[in-house]
């Protein structure tokens, strides 16, 4: 399992249920890396997202009542496939980061206002180990768990 997570330089991941910056560079990544791929998202972050193409859609709630479209299934914490890639919000990565081994971090540098923010502790247990972009708008590091 792995995860993909976005950040401003003051901590912030989300606002509004949405993302409170344009970053065309992290897009093409979160896109490039999710592509074909199965993501899981909690019902917040879902209710949130454009239509993904292209990508197996998991949601995390607890309403036994809901549905959501074509091509996304519900599950449960325990129901999370191994191959999927973890797409927020803070809610699940509280809740699946410890167990997943890499992590990707796009930073934005920018500072923003929001009501979502990063967690320092998700990293904990997890060391840098590669820059994979890095532009004067944004980084793109990945994080790998550090073997016991
Ligand atoms: N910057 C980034 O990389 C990034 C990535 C993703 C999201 N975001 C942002 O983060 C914000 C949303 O984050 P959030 O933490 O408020 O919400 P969230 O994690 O997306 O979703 C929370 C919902 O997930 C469901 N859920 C949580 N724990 C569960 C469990 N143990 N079992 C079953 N279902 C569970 C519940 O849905 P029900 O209420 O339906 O039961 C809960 O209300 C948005 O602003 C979004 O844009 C940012």
């Amino acid at each position: 399992m792995i995860a993909i997570v976005a950040r401003s330089e003051n901590g912030v991941i989300g606002k509004d249920g949405g993302l409170p910056w344009r970053c065309k560079g992290d897009l093409q990544f979160f896109k490039r890396t999710t592509m074909d791929r199965k993501i899981v998202v909690g019902r917040t972050t879902f209710d949130g997202l454009p239509p993904l193409k292209g990508r197996d859609i998991y949601v995390l709630t607890r309403n036994r009542n809901a549905s959501f479209e074509n091509g996304t299934t519900i599950i449960q914490p325990d129901q999370v496939p191994a191959d999927a890639i973890i797409c927020g919000g803070a809610t699940i990565y509280d809740l699946l980061l410890e167990h997943c081994e890499e992590v990707f971090v796009t930073t934005v540098k920018q500072e923003v206002e929001g009501d979502t923010f990063f967690n320092d502790q998700w990293l904990s247990g997890f060391s840098a180990d590669k820059t994979i972009e890095e532009t004067e708008a944004y980084s793109i590091v990945s994080y790998k768990r550090i073997s016991a």
